[in-house]
């Protein structure tokens, strides 16, 4: 018997109104998307030169008409980007779009707000522009997506959307599943509403308590199954919709072992047969398929929806063991003295607000000195019995849970973190460090709260500004 960690089994049903429940999509079963790999322009040793190509197409997803989609040089989501921790990177970003974006890093560790890729960078319609980073954090499933305030809940429904992988030498010399696209598998959780030959409506499914569809798309999708062997499988999950909970199990209630967060790997790995993730987090399992043999299946459910079936064809020993020890998490102490930022989320609706206030380009609530580590404190005064929980999101750098209304966090929250739910009546206390001076943004990652002003900016500065 497993503890279920951070889980929230009623986070939506608190909120009476327009949660819309997952149901199965009457169409046949189809192979599960992979994306491809973005292939480099041209590389060095320490150098690589890439395009991240923001353009419109059409995807076929349902039987019958395609659908009009968005997407990273394919025409729905990305192909997923590679990044070897201690490279150079200079990305060329393109923009065939018919309007205005944004190309935001998520979870990534870059030199200030223009290549952070938020509200600061828009790059417009059939521009384009290189921007230059190292790559210096360990390894990680991050995610690239638009961010155009307040349309990132348009451009992100309709597709702008893409894992993005860091790698180093230590997470390669774990003995982990790594074969990308075989038992190392990018799974991007969304849904949508499929309107009138196939295509999506955000207008008429916007909610400004966050759009959600009753459809599960698993990197676009619908009604995925994969084929597997028993030897471990690695699923790194993505919850890269605008306003879904998820709640993942498997069935027979098989084990998950969850070996890393938003910011990298755990310090020890986490048995559970529960995972919930909410907007933006990530969260890497192996899944152990030693018990069944070849014919059988096995259902990835959320909530009591199926998502995903794995196919097991072919039974093959798999003598590997998971590590004990996964990665030495250690963040500098904070100085006693220094202040606690606070930070106050709020309402639901039209009426959210951040620290009592809708966000605008020029708000600077908080300073920060580069390099120092510092409490926030994040409060949810949602009514515990009445409101929602906020997946409170920071820029600018990764952070570690230091407690949840007091308590310790769960043994899977003990990672690098650059998202965490913040359940209605609850404190949480981060410890945050940033590496770059500038002014970055925070907020829910519901993303139509964050587009409706539930966002704030802060200054990190270096001493002597
Ligand atoms: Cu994932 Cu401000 O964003
Ligand atoms: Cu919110």
């Amino acid at each position: 018997v497993y503890q279920d960690y951070f889980f929230n089994e009623t986070a939506y049903d608190y909120h009476d109104g327009g949660y819309v429940p997952l149901e199965v999509y009457d169409a046949p079963h189809v192979p599960l998307t992979i994306p491809s790999l973005l292939k480099p322009d041209r590389e060095t040793d320490t150098d690589v030169w890439l395009t991240v190509h923001a353009q419109s197409g059409e995807t076929q997803i349902l039987p019958g008409a395609k659908t009009k989609t968005w997407g990273y040089n394919q025409s729905l989501l990305g192909q997923t980007i590679v990044f070897r921790s201690g490279k150079t990177y200079h990305v060329t970003l393109k923009n065939s779009l018919p309007e205005l974006t944004t190309f935001h890093w998520h979870g990534l560790d870059v030199p200030g707000p223009f290549i952070d890729g938020g509200c600061h960078a828009p790059i417009y319609p059939g521009e384009e522009k290189e921007i230059t980073f190292t790559v210096n954090q360990p390894a990680a499933t991050t995610w690239l997506h638009a961010h155009p305030c307040p349309l990132t809940g348009w451009d992100v429904w309709h597709g702008l959307a893409t894992m993005v992988y860091v790698e180093d030498d230590h997470e390669d010399n774990l003995a982990l599943p790594h074969n990308y696209g075989v038992d190392d598998l990018p799974i991007v959780l969304q849904d949508r509403r499929f309107h009138e030959d196939n295509q999506w409506d955000y207008d008429a499914d916007y909610d400004p308590d966050g759009t959600a569809g009753p459809t599960a798309l698993i990197n676009g999708t619908v009604n995925p199954s994969f084929d597997v062997t028993t030897q471990k499988l690695r699923l790194r999950f993505l919850d890269g919709s605008n306003r879904r909970e998820w709640r993942l199990h498997l069935s027979d209630d098989l084990v998950m072992t969850q070996i890393a967060s938003d910011g990298g790997l755990l310090p020890e790995p986490v048995q559970m047969t529960k995972c919930m993730l909410t907007c933006a987090e990530r969260a890497e399992v192996i899944i152990d398929f030693s018990d069944y043999k070849a014919g059988d299946q096995v259902t990835l459910y959320s909530d009591d929806t199926p998502i995903l079936i794995f196919n097991i064809k072919d039974f093959v020993a798999d003598d590997t063991t998971l590590p004990d020890k996964l990665a030495e998490i250690s963040y500098p102490d904070v100085d006693p003295n220094a202040l606690v930022h606070q930070v106050v989320l709020a309402g639901t609706d039209e009426e959210i607000t951040i620290n009592g206030l809708k966000f605008g380009m020029m708000r600077i609530d908080d300073r920060q000195e580069i390099g120092k580590t510092e409490y926030w404190d994040i409060t949810n005064t949602n009514d515990c019995c009445g409101g929602m929980l906020h997946p409170y999101h920071m820029h600018g750098g990764s952070f570690q849970i230091v407690s949840r209304n007091g308590q310790a966090p769960y043994p899977n929250e003990l990672g690098y973190k650059d998202t965490v739910a913040v359940n209605p009546g609850e404190t949480v206390r981060i410890k945050m460090k940033f590496n770059f001076a500038g002014v970055f943004m925070y907020h829910c990652h519901i993303i139509e709260h964050e587009d409706g002003g539930m966002m704030a900016q802060m200054q990190v500065y270096t001493p002597e500004e």
